[in-house]
C-alpha cells in the first residue's frame, strides 16, 4: 500500500515551476543485469508518481528532461526504442492525464523527432489544451543552446526587417523568442543520479532556480523523494541577489 504524505509542506512555498533531470535509468539497468532500455521502462513508473505528487502539492509547471538533443548520438537501437516508449506511454497516460486535468506541452524541435512521435504530442496537446490544474513540459530534442540560439535568430530577423531596435533587447524580447516564453523560470531544479551537472537544460531560465541533487537513480524515484526535494526546497532562502535582511 501507498505510504501517506506525512510531510508538512508550507502551502505559502510550493515551487510554481519544478523541472527535472531524469537521470540513471541505464546504470539502474545494468545494476540488475539488464538491457539500458528496462531502465527507461521503469523509469515511467517515476514519471507517473512525479506528476502525482506535483498535482497533490499544487505545482502548477512540471518540466521533465525526456531527451536532449546531445541524446541523438546514442545507439539507433536505443534512440528507436525511447521514442517508441514515449508514443506508447502518451497514448496510454492519455485518460489519466484528462482525469487529472493536466495539459501536455513540450519544448525542442519537435521536427526532429520520428512522425509518429510527432503526431502523438500534437494530439496529446490538442486534447489536454484546455486542462489547467498542472502543465506538464516535455522537453525533447531539446537543449538549453539550442533554444538560446534559435531565439537570437528570430531576434536578429526581426531586427533586420526593421520591427525591433536593438537597444530594445532587453530579458523581457529574449524570454519572449524562447520556447519557454509562456511558462515562468524553474523555482526548483531536480537532478538524480548523484550527477551533479547541468547538461544544457533550461540554461537560461534556471538563473535563479534551487538546484537539488539526489544520488537516487531515476527508476527508484518515488512520491517520497520528490516531498524531499520540495521540503528542502522550502529550507531554502531565495535571495535573488538581494541581502538576508532585506528578505525577513
Ligand atoms: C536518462 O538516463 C534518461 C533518459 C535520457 C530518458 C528518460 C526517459 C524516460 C524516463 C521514459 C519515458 C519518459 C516520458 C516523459 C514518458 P540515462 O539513460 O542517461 O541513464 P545513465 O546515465 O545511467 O546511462
Amino acid at each position: 500500500m501507498e505510504k501517506p504524505n506525512t510531510y508538512s509542506f508550507d502551502s505559502n512555498r510550493i515551487p510554481q515551476h519544478v523541472a527535472i533531470i531524469m537521470d540513471g535509468n541505464g546504470r539502474w539497468a545494468r545494476q540488475k543485469g539488464h538491457i539500458r532500455l528496462f531502465g527507461h521502462r521503469n523509469g515511467v513508473r517515476a514519471v507517473r508518481d512525479v506528476i502525482e505528487s506535483a498535482v497533490e502539492l499544487g505545482v502548477k509547471y512540471l518540466t521533465l528532461y525526456a531527451f536532449s538533443i546531445e541524446n541523438w548520438r546514442r545507439p539507433q537501437k536505443e534512440i528507436n526504442a525511447l521514442m517508441a516508449l514515449l508514443v506508447s506511454t502518451i497514448e496510454d497516460e492519455l485518460p489519466t492525464l484528462m482525469k487529472n486535468e493536466i495539459h501536455v506541452s513540450t519544448i525542442g524541435n519537435l521536427l526532429q523527432l520520428p512522425i509518429k512521435c510527432q503526431q502523438s504530442l500534437e494530439k496529446i496537446k490538442r486534447l489536454t489544451d484546455n486542462n489547467n490544474k498542472l502543465t506538464l513540459i516535455l522537453a525533447l530534442s531539446y537543449s538549453g543552446r539550442w533554444d538560446i540560439l534559435e531565439a537570437v535568430k528570430k531576434i536578429a530577423s526581426d531586427v533586420k526587417i526593421g520591427i525591433l531596435d536593438p537597444l530594445d533587447i532587453d530579458e523581457t524580447v529574449l524570454n519572449g523568442a524562447m520556447n519557454t516564453a509562456q511558462f515562468p523560470d524553474p523555482d526548483l531544479l531536480i537532478r538524480t543520479s548523484g550527477e551533479q551537472r547541468i547538461s544544457n537544460f533550461l540554461l537560461w531560465e534556471i538563473a535563479y532556480s534551487e538546484i537539488y541533487f539526489t544520488p537516487v537513480l531515476w527508476p527508484d524515484f518515488t512520491k517520497d523523494d520528490f516531498y524531499k526535494a520540495v521540503i528542502d526546497y522550502q529550507g531554502r532562502e531565495r535571495r535573488f541577489g538581494k541581502t538576508s535582511e532585506q528578505i525577513t
